[in-house]
């Protein structure tokens, strides 16, 4: 049988709180303390002379904060443990893991796959920087696995992809990604920052690494920004030994942050999965919106690959509004409790016109080259609640009727 990333689902609500954690610590506190510092010393000579040779009985004991932490550290056993992978490490940022889990895999001369869904800067990062060391690339439309398998080549080393990607919510059956590329000795990196691992594990579906913008559910507090590469202890030990050069660390307070975060991401994801299919079905039936994407709809192209591979469907909902432009201002506007940002997957709800912000530097015409309408609007559902963000989408929609 296929194997199911819905089957673990029953404990994650426990090892988002529970996973990775040690139980003796310092002064017998219960929460985890925030270890604060740059470098770690040493009692005398011998004992550097023991450390040096890895005779430490601690193993998880550093010498200096850019090769550990031990807060960090902490951290990211409870990743691995609701990820169900070996091991997983934290980042600066979601760029900050992405760009180094690609320069780990890849060298020159490598050819990298990657849906056009993707996040933009992941595909500037390809198609701009990586071209500068002699990695090249094809870019598939999101989810054609056909043209992905096609566009491998002798060369190819990686295959890069979303699900559900933004700001489409494209989903990508994952077990036919990761099945088509092992065949072919491709290694598969998902970004799985709008599922999170309560919706949707890509590792149980085959996946090598997956990696998240921890700033957005993950931390889910709009407060901290973060990263995670998650996967085989064979390639995160690859990745850990870059990080330890290019230093991409997360400081061990933002870690502390994203930590504390994830003791309620079951309880967050649940309440958006379950706010933003209210919302999306409210959108879906409303004369004034010509078109929702959104998973959990019935209509969503993808709806048959996310029921089968994700437990719920996010809280991200991405709309068209009819009237272009000058309609979706209106009802961004008019919205109170949903505030203009460009981030996604925390507490609060957010609402952006990507046609104003995060495709502001294109022109009209590129972005509907690249399916971005004037008028389409991205609301990033919190968790407030789910009749008070349906009342302040009702706002939105009052001021264009
Ligand atoms: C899907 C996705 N991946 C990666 C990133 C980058 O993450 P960060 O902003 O934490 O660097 C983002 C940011 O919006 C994102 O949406």
């Amino acid at each position: 049988m296929a194997p199911d990333s819905r089957a673990p689902k029953a404990a994650d609500g426990t090892i988002a709180v529970h996973g990775g954690e040690s139980r003796a610590r310092p002064h017998h506190a219960l929460a985890l303390g925030i270890a604060q510092t740059a470098t770690y010393t040493f009692d005398d000579s011998a004992d550097l002379e023991r450390y040096m040779r890895g005779e430490d009985a601690d193993a998880d004991r550093e010498e200096y904060g850019r090769y550990g932490n031990p807060t960090v550290r902490e951290v990211e056993r409870r990743l691995a443990a609701l990820e169900g992978t070996d091991d997983a490490l934290l980042f600066a940022s979601g760029m900050g893991a992405i760009t180094t889990a690609m320069l780990a895999l890849l060298k020159a001369g490598d050819h990298v796959v990657l849906f056009d869904d993707c996040y933009r800067r992941t595909r500037q990062f390809v198609a701009a920087w990586l071209t500068r060391f002699g990695v090249e690339h094809t870019i598939v439309a999101s989810g054609d696995l056909d043209a992905l398998v096609a566009a491998i080549g002798p060369k190819t080393k990686l295959a890069v992809s979303e699900s559900p990607t933004n700001p489409h919510l494209r989903c990508v059956d994952l077990a036919g990604l990761a099945a088509a590329c092992r065949a072919r000795r491709v290694r598969t990196l998902v970004d799985a920052t709008f599922a999170t691992p309560i919706n949707c594990r890509p590792a149980t579906l085959g996946v090598d690494l997956v990696v998240h913008s921890a700033t957005k559910y993950l931390a889910g507090h709009n407060d901290v920004l973060a990263g995670v590469v998650a996967g085989p202890s064979h390639l995160v030990s690859l990745v850990r030994d870059l990080r330890h050069v290019t230093g991409a660390v997360c400081d061990p307070h933002a870690a502390w942050l994203v930590g504390r975060g994830m003791k309620t991401l079951a309880l967050r994801v649940a309440r958006q999965n379950e706010t933003a299919l209210v919302v999306a079905r409210r959108l879906e039936q409303h004369p004034a919106i010509a078109h929702v994407d959104y998973p959990g709809l019935e209509s969503h192209r993808d709806h048959a690959i996310a029921r089968k591979q994700m437990v719920g469907f996010g809280g991200v909902i991405s709309f068209v509004v009819r009237g272009g432009s000058p309609a979706a201002r209106a009802l961004i506007d008019a919205c109170r409790l949903a505030r203009i940002a460009p981030s996604l997957g925390g507490v609060e709800t957010l609402i952006e016109q990507p046609a104003l912000m995060s495709y502001a530097e294109l022109e009209p015409a590129q972005r509907a080259a690249i399916g971005i309408d004037e008028g389409l609007v991205r609301l990033s559902v919190g968790i407030e609640e789910t009749a008070d963000v349906l009342a302040d989408v009702e706002r939105g929609l009052a001021a264009i009727a």
